[in-house]
């Protein structure tokens, strides 16, 4: 049975005693709307961890656009018999007021690796993602953390936070989970039209053939992937990039570490992929 905590004393007094019989405690966080991809870190955090918390907070303060916010999907209930089924010890759902309580004045501001990409087309985006991710290690006290790689610049972001603050939690990333044709698994891709979803695939083929092209020594790659992308009906692109993986310096040619980051619009919707070069 999935226990809901909304109360962070109730959280902390649970871990306490999991760690007091020295059950070691992972944590998974979400924003909810759950899907495969969040499921596949729940089994990962599982294999390693004794007691398993998932929590689903949408976070008002990594939304730059007020009118995402208002339209990202709350499924509370469908969410939670997702994690019952899959064994999960506890969801921690705290409200807004909880996580952010009158007289909050703190931001945990990432530079660097949090700078180019999404934290130039979302501006304060990362400075949500750091504190809320910060808030979620204090109030749990989790051991381990569990994030998709899907969500590359966000991962690096959250190692530097990790390192730089000495915070004792492992941070684990895990492969991103994709649908059979090669999209991403997203709780945005529940957004998408069916036109729309029909042409969300290209977005994989598109940067595969360009990982593809750039490791032969493509120099025009990303211009072709940019190209390929509008003629297969995405209405514009934010970013295609190749990016050292860890920090985010921009890179002219493949390395051992390079990553091929994407983020395009189709229909209101904005996808986000990458993939190792
Ligand atoms: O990836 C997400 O769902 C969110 O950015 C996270 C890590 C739960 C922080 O709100």
């Amino acid at each position: 049975m999935t226990e809901i905590i909304r109360k962070v004393t109730d959280l902390r007094a649970l871990v306490a005693g999991w760690h007091r019989a020295g059950d070691t405690v992972g944590l998974v966080p979400t924003m909810g709307a759950l899907h495969a991809g969040h499921l596949s870190l729940v089994r990962a955090a599982q294999a390693d961890c004794a007691r398993v918390i998932a929590t689903i907070f949408v976070n008002p303060k990594q939304f730059n656009n007020p009118a995402d916010l208002a339209k990202y999907p709350r499924t509370e209930a469908a969410d939670l018999a997702l994690l019952q089924q899959a064994g999960v010890d506890v969801l921690f759902a705290p409200p807004p007021e909880e996580v952010y309580p009158l007289g909050f004045a703190s931001t945990v501001s990432v530079a660097g690796v949090a700078g180019p990409l999404e934290g130039a087309s979302r501006p304060g985006h990362f400075d949500g993602v750091a504190t809320v991710v910060a808030k979620l290690f204090g109030m749990s006290r989790a051991d381990r953390a569990y994030f998709g790689q899907k969500d590359w610049q966000q991962l690096q972001v959250v190692r530097r936070l990790v390192a730089d603050l000495n915070l004792p939690t492992l941070v684990i990333g895990c492969e991103t989970l994709r649908e059979a044709d090669g999209l991403a698994m997203s709780s945005r891709n529940t957004r998408l039209s069916p036109r729309a979803r029909a042409i969300a695939p290209a977005l994989y083929v598109a940067i595969s053939r360009a990982a593809r092209d750039l490791r032969a020594g493509s120099l025009a790659a990303l211009d072709t992937c940019h190209a390929a992308l509008l003629d297969a009906g995405f209405d514009s692109i934010d970013y295609i990039d190749l990016r050292d993986g860890e920090t985010l310096l921009p890179l002219s040619a493949p390395t051992s570490t390079a990553r091929l980051l994407v983020a395009a619009w189709l229909d209101g919707v904005r996808l986000i992929d990458n993939i190792p070069v």
